[in-house]
């Protein structure tokens, strides 16, 4: 059994240390908001925090994640940011299908935590790694300006 803490609770996996960490979360403890994308941490939909940072976790081992504090799309509307981001979210109706939108909205938080004013370019280049196939692109941007007190973008 290995232990690790997960949106402030501390959770055991009977998994192999190399289980990527997306599998642990969908498949042995059932928290299906992470996506699964490509698998190869090109598009951003499996995107958790691991102690803030965004994380793709199709790559992540799960001993990279022990003793560190994992944060997934089901946790983080309990961080101050990650509620603003979520609120913003869901004013502006960023998603289309939805797929991409757990990832978006955990790279859009990692990005507030560390940087509460970004610039368009700050943006671009946090969520750069995000794909939408939906190209709901400029709502994000917009969401992100909107949860950090900022003028949008139509
Ligand atoms: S599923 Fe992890 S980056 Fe695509
Ligand atoms: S909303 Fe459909 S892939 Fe982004």
């Amino acid at each position: 059994m290995t232990t690790i803490q997960i949106n402030g609770k501390s959770m055991q996996v009977d998994a192999p240390e190399t289980t990527p960490l997306l599998w642990v979360l969908r498949d042995h403890l059932g928290l299906t908001g992470s996506k699964f994308g490509c698998g190869m941490a090109l598009c951003g939909a499996c995107t958790v925090h691991l102690d803030g940072a965004a994380t793709r976790s199709c790559v992540t081992p799960l001993s990279a994640a022990v003793g560190r504090k994992i944060t997934t799309i089901e946790g983080v509307g309990a961080t101050r940011v990650g509620k603003a981001v979520q609120t913003a979210w869901m004013a502006i109706g960023v998603p289309q299908c939805g797929y991409c939108q757990a990832g978006q909205i955990m790279s859009a938080t990692a990005l507030l935590e560390k940087n509460p004013k970004p610039t368009d370019a700050d943006i671009d280049g946090a969520m750069a790694g995000n794909l939408c196939r939906c190209g709901t692109y400029t709502r994000i941007r917009s969401a992100i300006k909107s949860a950090a007190g900022m003028k949008g973008e139509a």
